[in-house]
């Protein structure tokens, strides 16, 4: 008796503490992940990761989802070689692992660039012959160590300006145009089997940026020099996927070379609303039926897969929600509309998220006081009805802000004339009281 008390006083106790139970997006765990659809149109699907998060969800949306990895830092020069002649791999070799772990490519990236460079040297006076050299050398040591194992490497990065003018760099200021030659030479030597990109951004329709680097590629493919693709980035912004997007990823191809998605994500000004998503949902399907309509097009890359771990929020003040899952790794419109490019039959998109919480604010020995909120961030509702099964025999007597009706164990309580508006981005409440003996376990809430 003694002990059958003190259970029910902790039972109390977490009802009093207001334990949170959501009625949490649907998993959707019955989707075909997208590296399945893509593998079905000759098609890897990839996802830009930081090592330190593949665990728990991350890893596991990361490992079931994505056929690629691209290191989102890892492999760039600041980071393997921080200090001249000392390298760090931890970050790269852990990438590595769990994508052979979870039987997927990695994309390299990336070996010469302006930027995230080491100070020693970007603060370094080179002669040309020094800077070639330490080209040269960077390249065989970081390609040469994952030998066999990357699927492809970004050699070269955002070597254009947007004129279709050469960027000046340290590269191309010490060593002229040539050091993007003498660069995917190196790495051809390093990995023969790897696939070497020129990788850019705003190259994604046909503009003068993007015709340089057509006439780049046309060049050194006619000079024997190895190049195996292009690099589309895609950073883009809501509602501005270029129209001459396919037609430019089909000239590339037509060059002879493969054509890879390698960044894509696709901002907007917050708060996302209900409109914004659906927008980038059609925006996401419309650059993967891009990607789908080349068979040239060989990988598409989301720059991060969930909003949590985007470049894009510090990178771009006042936009975020880029990438298609959301903060808590439920996926967005965006999710659905690379399924649906993908051929995959998605169950229906969820509506939005809205969520119910149900709380107990103050219980005492029958009875107690219950709250439930309704909650909608990206969504909105213009009605609701929240319904849960008492488990313990609670019975409701009393409800405001709220018409609820209870018959055996089932509850249903629908809105008040009042209060079924509930916009993006805010919440309404309602409150009840109800006589509980002998335990008052919280009941699983669903909002429908
Ligand atoms: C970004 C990373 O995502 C950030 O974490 C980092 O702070 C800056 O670089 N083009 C590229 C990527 O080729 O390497 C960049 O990645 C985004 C733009």
């Amino acid at each position: 008796m003694r002990s059958l008390r003190t259970g029910l006083s902790l039972a109390s106790l977490l009802g009093l503490l207001g334990t949170l139970l959501l009625t949490a997006p649907a998993a959707h765990a019955a989707d075909t992940p997208l590296r399945d659809l893509g593998t079905a149109k000759g098609k890897v699907i990839g996802t830009a990761v930081t090592g330190s998060k593949l665990t728990g969800s991350y890893g596991d949306i990361a490992g079931a989802q994505f056929s690629s990895l691209t290191p989102g830092n890892a492999m760039k020069w600041g980071s393997v070689e921080p200090t001249r002649g000392s390298f760090n791999w931890a970050e790269a070799d852990q990438i590595v692992d769990f994508a052979e772990a979870h039987g997927q490519q990695v994309r390299g990236h990336t070996l010469v660039w302006h930027s995230q460079n080491p100070s020693w040297l970007t603060n370094g006076s080179w002669t040309s012959a020094q800077l070639g050299t330490l080209l040269d050398d960077h390249i065989a040591t970081e390609v040469g160590r994952y030998k066999g194992r990357i699927a492809a490497w970004d050699v070269v990065n955002e070597p254009f300006n947007e004129d279709g003018t050469y960027r000046s760099t340290l590269w191309y200021n010490g060593l002229g145009s040539g050091y993007i030659a003498r660069a995917l030479t190196a790495a051809r030597a390093a990995d023969p089997a790897a696939k070497l990109y020129i990788n850019d951004y705003n190259v994604e329709g046909v503009n003068a940026k993007s015709t340089a680097l057509y006439n780049l590629v046309k060049s050194l493919k006619e000079q024997g020099v190895p190049i195996d693709g292009v690099g589309l980035q895609a950073h883009l912004i809501l509602g501005q996927v270029p129209s001459t997007l396919q037609q430019n990823i089909q000239r590339f191809a037509d060059l002879g070379v493969d054509v890879a998605i390698t960044e894509l994500d696709i901002r907007m000004a917050l708060p996302a609303d209900t409109a914004k998503l659906a927008q980038q949902k059609a925006d996401y399907k419309a650059v993967t039926a891009a990607c789908v309509a080349v068979s040239r097009c060989a990988n598409l890359t989301v720059w991060g897969f969930t909003d949590s771990d985007s470049w894009v929020d510090s990178t771009f003040p006042g936009y975020g929600a880029a990438t298609p899952y959301d903060a808590n790794y439920a996926p967005k419109p965006a999710y659905y509309g690379i399924a649906e490019a993908l051929g995959g039959t998605t169950t229906p998109p969820p509506t939005g998220a809205c969520t119910a919480t149900y709380s107990v604010p103050s219980q005492w020995n029958t009875g107690f006081t219950g709250n439930v909120t309704i909650s909608c961030s990206g969504a909105s509702l213009s009605s609701w009805k929240v319904t849960w099964t008492y488990g313990a025999g609670q019975q409701i007597t009393q409800a405001w802000n709220a018409t609820c009706t209870q018959s055996g164990a089932a509850v249903s309580c629908v809105n008040a004339s009042y209060n079924g508006t509930v916009p993006d981005g805010g919440s309404v409440s309602f409150g009840f009281n109800a006589n509980w003996s002998g335990s008052n376990p919280v009941p699983t809430v669903t909002l429908g």
